[in-house]
């Protein structure tokens, strides 16, 4: 995930972005995505964690979360981003919201606002909330198709006006795909409208119930018109809209080459980039899931590195730094491409398509010619991707 503005220009988001930076190059989690629960009340078609009624078997307990809060406070972590499932189904939800409050973390909810009437948008503000992340699909027929359960788009609607109302920001943030290609351009103007800060793109995991659906991923062409859409609104003097990409890092190359052919300095960001990486895995990133496991990437969830029963925030920290001190392979090695430390490539698509996390990202909206030249092998000996765990920068 790459926030675009705030690294091309001054954005809204800075001010945190800068701190997550400070803290990545201290040497501790410069953000954690937790899904507190696996449990969802909604039953969305794509969803890469395959989330529904069930909690996993070694959840960790009430107790066992806000001693997790305590050490994220203890060791410095300046925001978490609570996620599921569906973060606000889990039972002591207030009380985890609360000593994250107390313990002077930033909080971001990443939810489906199912749960968000008046009243609890009012005390997600009394609780120190000031962004929440929630998912739109399209208009509402469509949505409530994708998600299973009627009336879900109007509750959203509802739930962000209220978010607003208490002076929330909220993220809206879509998974891109063929299914909802058709309303991407919508959805961008909804959450200008309905006055949300920042527009969250996912490209499509193909995980959990999306497993397989690898037809249904935009092409090359799609991202880039959405990618040049992105360009004209950022230069747009009256716009303020913040845009965040996920799981296409080369997204962020291709619209820094866009700036540039139009004239605009982009050296700052590109700086920028080079610590932070468009592809945040190794970069003092980190997910944890329901069951504490310690994960690169929350789109890849059987892809864990300990477990925070187990490791410190120190120790799963370095863990995760081991990553990025190892280059991206094949087309999206340093020698093969320019932007090899800038981008990095999907990280959890390389694993998910190989097994092999370091393996070039075949999904490259920059050099599509050579990606499309590589044969995609299954990776052997692996099982599919855990129809669990987490969202993301999706929050
Ligand atoms: C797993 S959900 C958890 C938070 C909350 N339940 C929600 O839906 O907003 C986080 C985000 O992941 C996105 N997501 C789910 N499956 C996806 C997939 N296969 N590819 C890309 N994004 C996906 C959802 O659209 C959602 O915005
Ligand atoms: S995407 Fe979110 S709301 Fe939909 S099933 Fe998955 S966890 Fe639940
Ligand atoms: S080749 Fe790899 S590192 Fe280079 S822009 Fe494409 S995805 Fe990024």
């Amino acid at each position: 995930m790459a926030h675009v503005r705030s690294l091309f220009f001054e954005g809204p988001l800075a001010e945190v972005e800068n701190k997550a930076l400070k803290s990545a190059e201290l040497g501790r989690p410069s953000d954690i995505i937790w899904n507190i629960t696996n449990r969802c009340n909604l039953r969305c078609d794509h969803c890469y964690m395959a989330a529904d009624g069930h909690i996993k078997p070694d959840q960790l307990s009430d107790e066992e979360t806000i001693d997790l809060v305590r050490r994220m406070g203890e060791a410095g972590v300046p925001v978490v981003f609570l996620s599921g499932g569906e973060p606000m189904m889990r039972p002591n939800f207030w009380d985890i919201l609360a000593e994250v409050n107390a313990q002077g973390v930033k909080p971001t909810i990443s939810t489906n606002c199912t749960m968000i009437d008046e009243a609890a948008a009012a005390r997600l503000k009394e609780y120190g909330v000031r962004w929440i992340a929630t998912s739109m699909y399209g208009p509402a027929e469509f949505h409530d198709a994708m998600v299973g359960v009627p009336g879900t788009h109007a509750r959203v609607v509802r739930a962000i006006k209220a978010l607003r109302a208490e002076g929330i920001g909220v993220v809206l943030k879509t998974a891109l795909s063929q299914d909802t290609w058709p309303y991407i351009f919508d959805i961008i103007a909804m959450a200008k409208e309905l006055d949300c800060g920042l527009v969250y793109i996912c490209d499509l995991i193909t995980a959990g119930r999306s497993e397989g659906e690898d037809d249904s991923r935009v092409s090359v062409e799609q991202w880039r018109e959405l990618a040049d859409f992105i360009v004209r609104d950022m230069l747009d003097p009256d716009s303020t809209t913040e845009y965040d990409i996920g799981a296409i890092p080369s997204v962020i190359p291709y619209i820094a080459e866009q700036f540039i052919a139009r004239g605009v300095d982009v050296t700052k960001g590109l700086e920028r980039l080079k610590v932070m990486s468009a592809c945040p895995v190794g970069k003092g990133h980190m997910n944890i899931n329901s069951e504490g496991g310690i994960m690169p990437c929350q789109f890849a969830q059987d892809w864990v590195v300990g477990n925070i029963r187990e490791m410190s925030f120190a120790e799963a920290t370095k863990a995760l730094y081991q990553i990025d001190l190892q280059e991206s392979k094949g087309q999206c090695a340093p020698e093969n491409c320019a932007y090899s430390r800038i981008c990095r490539g999907c990280r959890a698509k390389a694993w998910q398509r190989t097994g092999d996390y370091m393996a070039e990202d075949v999904t490259c909206i920059l050099h599509p010619e050579r990606a499309r030249t590589i044969p995609v092998t299954a990776k052997a000996g692996l099982s599919p991707s855990a129809p669990c765990a987490a969202p993301g920068g999706c929050g």
